[in-house]
């Protein structure tokens, strides 16, 4: 509670949410491919792979990663879809799009993968205008987690599709305590320790407690209209995969 509390105040303090999440990525975006990677043994890949396949486009097809930061999602869609399809990757912090713009020039696909900002409560796009919508890690860093879904849904042409790539509540008591014992204790120490990042990696398990665990996501994306919506845990349910799709 006293947890909350502060994190609530410091959302005040620095004009909103989305302004201290902004700041917040803005500072670590040099170390945060990094620190993934160490924080999460190597398994921040396989998460994204799997999400992924459930977006996979078609040719000539159009995908959004909302919260698209280093572009790492954009690119494990990008690997599992056909040619001539296309990522807009959109984030509200620049200085972690200019970390994935230096990985896509390296790897010669700028052409493929649009990265710009924008913000995913308020997507600056049409309605029905790409075929699919994807977000790793970010939904939980939303003001509103309901008006992300529901811009989703309208971005979305009908018959298209949602992946969102979450951390989430472990239903295991067993594994869940060791987990939360992980993830409040050692992984904000590491952070502290490797990252010389206090702030931003105790914000990081404090973003968890009060998002929804995954049955509770999923009832939040059909409120909005996701149909077909199924959830998938992974490695113990510490990362849930939700999809869904647009009716037609
Ligand atoms: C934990 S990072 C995830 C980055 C990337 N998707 C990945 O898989 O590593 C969360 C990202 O969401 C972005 N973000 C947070 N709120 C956002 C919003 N309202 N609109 C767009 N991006 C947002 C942050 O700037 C940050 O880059």
């Amino acid at each position: 509670m006293t947890a909350r509390l502060s994190l609530e105040e410091r959302f005040r303090s620095s004009g909103g949410k989305r302004f201290y999440v902004r700041n917040l990525f803005g500072r670590i975006a040099r170390i945060y491919d990094l620190m993934n990677r160490l924080m999460s043994f190597g398994l921040d890949g396989y998460w994204r792979a799997f999400a992924a396949r459930y977006l996979a486009l078609g040719s000539g097809e159009t995908g959004l990663d909302l919260g698209a930061g280093t572009a790492d999602l954009s690119l494990a869609v990008i690997k599992r879809s056909g040619p001539g399809t296309h990522m807009i990757g959109m984030d509200i912090t620049p200085e972690m799009l200019q970390q994935g713009q230096r990985k896509l020039k390296r790897l010669g696909l700028q052409d493929r993968i649009e990265l710009r900002v924008g913000d995913a409560e308020h997507i600056d796009l049409p309605d029905n205008s790409v075929d699919g919508c994807c977000s790793a890690f970010t939904v939980r860093n939303l003001s509103d987690i309901r008006q992300g879904f529901r811009e989703m849904l309208r971005v979305v042409r009908p018959g298209g599709r949602v992946v969102c790539l979450e951390i989430s509540h472990p239903p295991g008591k067993i594994f869940g305590t060791l987990f939360y014992l992980y993830f409040y204790k050692l992984a904000p120490l590491f952070g502290t320790i490797i990252g010389k990042a206090f702030e931003e990696y105790n914000y990081l398990p404090n973003s968890l407690t009060t998002f929804p665990d995954a049955p509770t996501l999923k009832a939040m994306m059909e409120e909005v209209g996701w149909s077909n919506v199924r959830f998938y845990r992974l490695t113990g349910g510490i990362v849930a995969v939700h999809v869904g799709t647009k009716l037609a």
